[in-house]
């Protein structure tokens, strides 16, 4: 019987690469290499102090990346790939997931968070539509689908221009 209790959230190690692609390429296919937020993720390395596993029973079933970019001249985090094995959706895992990768950004200083994703999933994790026009990404992306997450008081009005790699 799975319990979400005894799942535990990890940071990501290097160690964890292979399992990463692996449950990544289960929940995706193929066809993730095309979407636009790969094209960002290649831009600039995912923070592994930002990143997380889910382990139960010895297995990693779920992990989170967080990837520091620059929306204009202001800095946030694109989020993903989120991805959660076959056999324990919908148990909370991927929302325990989402919920303390949000809270090592806050506790790092960072001002937002952004992603391409389904609305109905991110919205109760506080995540709202970005305003149409003022966040461009590096290739075609479902407008109503690029959510972002504030976790300084209005940090999320800062973010406005092209999706690109930190300069700092
Ligand atoms: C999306 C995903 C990460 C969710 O992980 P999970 O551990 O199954 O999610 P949770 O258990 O935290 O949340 C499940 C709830 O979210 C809902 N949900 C799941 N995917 C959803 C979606 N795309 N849209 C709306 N609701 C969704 C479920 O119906 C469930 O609702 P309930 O709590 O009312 O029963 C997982 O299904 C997955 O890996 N999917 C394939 C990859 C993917 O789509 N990643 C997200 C990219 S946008």
């Amino acid at each position: 019987m799975f319990d979400l209790a005894a799942v535990r959230l990890l940071p990501e190690l290097p160690d964890h690469a292979p399992i990463i692609g692996a449950i990544t390429d289960e929940a995706f296919g193929p066809g993730r290499f095309v979407r636009a937020a790969e094209r960002v993720r290649e831009m600039a390395p995912h923070d592994q102090a930002l990143s997380f596993v889910a382990e139960h029973d010895g297995a990693i079933i779920g992990s989170v990346r967080l990837t520091p970019i620059a929306v204009g001249r202001a800095p946030s985090l694109m989020l993903g790939p989120l991805a959660v094995r076959p056999d324990y959706k919908n148990r909370g895992v991927g929302k325990a997931l989402m919920r303390i990768a949000a809270e090592a950004a806050r506790a790092a200083g960072e001002r937002s968070i952004i992603l391409v994703g389904d609305p109905p999933y991110y919205a109760p994790l506080g995540y709202s539509p970005l305003p149409r026009g003022s966040v461009i990404m590096p290739g075609p992306v479902d407008l109503s689908r690029l959510l972002g997450l504030p976790l300084a008081e209005g940090a999320l009005a800062e973010l406005v221009g092209r999706v690109g790699p930190r300069r700092d």
